[in-house]
This record gives structure tokens, sequence and C-alpha cells, in this order.
């Protein structure tokens, strides 16, 4: 099955909403397979947002996504990639659907709550970014059979 990267970045960690987010995902039917507060240094923020190097906030994003702990997490579920960037909302909160995650939780782009992967390529080079393979369980849940 499909597998996503997703983290709450430092400003939904030190506001708390680890848990109403992890909800959210879980309600919505995504299965947690990997998860873990971790500290991201400078090198992997950089690898992480290497698409965005040349832009002017990449320096404010590489500060902002080091400045505290965040909750890293795969998700796995049918077409989860798309599925879980709309759960998580556009990338400018004030633009986010009420509903989303950053349209609920957020009001600014550069604090906007939580990264989703955006492709399949992103998924896989994110996953194994973040993740050593014994990190990523393989496991059913009882519930699969009432949402598939
Ligand atoms: P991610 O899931 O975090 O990758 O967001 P995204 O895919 O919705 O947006 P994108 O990859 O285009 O941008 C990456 C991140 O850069 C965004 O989540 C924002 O936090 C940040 N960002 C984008 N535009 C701006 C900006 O104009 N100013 C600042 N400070 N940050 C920005
Ligand atoms: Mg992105």
């Amino acid at each position: 099955m499909e597998k996503t990267f997703l983290m709450i970045k430092p400003d939904g960690v030190q506001r708390n909403l680890i848990g109403p987010i992890v909800e959210r995902l879980e309600n919505k039917g995504f299965k947690v397979v990997g998860a873990k507060l971790m500290q991201v240094s400078e090198d992997l923020a950089k690898t992480h947002y290497g698409e965005h190097s040349e832009r002017p906030f990449f320096g404010e994003l590489v500060d902002f996504i080091t400045s505290g702990p965040v909750f890293a997490m795969v998700l796995e579920g049918e077409n989860v990639i798309k599925t879980a960037r709309l759960v998580v909302g556009s990338t400018n909160p004030q633009e986010a659907a009420p509903g989303t995650i950053r349209g609920d939780f957020g009001l600014t782009v550069g604090k906007n709550i939580i990264h989703g992967s955006d492709s399949p390529e992103s998924a896989e080079r994110e996953i194994n970014l973040f993740f050593d393979e014994s990190e990523v369980l393989d496991y059913d849940l009882s519930n699969s059979a009432w949402i598939y």
C-alpha cells in the first residue's frame, strides 16, 4: 500500500497539536507505520528542503524547521500521498480551507504547522531521509476491513 511522509513542524509541537493532528489523520483511515519526535539538524533541513535552496525564504525555512523538535510520521493508505495533502490543506494557512489542518490551526505561511510529501518521488525520498528501514513497520490493523 502507498506510503507518505508527514512532519508536524516545531510550531505544531510547541502548540501541543501532536495529539489533535494525529487524531485527524487516524480518523481519516490512514495507518501510522512510523513515528518519532526528533530534532532536525541543519544538514537534514537543507537536504529535505533542497528544492527551495534558491528561494529568498530558504534561510528562514531552515532556521524554523531546526528551531525545536518535530514529530515525523510515515502513514500508509490508499492514495495517501494526495489525500494526506488534502487533509493538510493549502501551503498558506490564510488560503487553506476550514476543516484542513492548516486551515484550522495556522495563520501564516512561515508557520504552517505540518509538512506533507507532494509526490511519490518526494514521499520515497523523504521517508528514506528521515527513517531507517527498521523504523517503518509492516502490520495489520483489525479495522482495515471497515475502511477498504
Ligand atoms: P511543505 O509540506 O512544508 O513542503 O509545504 P508545501 O509543499 O505546501 O509548500 P512548498 O513546498 O512550496 O514550501 C515549503 C515550505 O516553505 C512551506 O510549507 C512554507 O512553510 C515555506 N514557505 C513557502 N513560501 C514561503 C514564503 O513566502 N515565506 C516563508 N517564510 N516561508 C514560505
Ligand atoms: Mg513542499
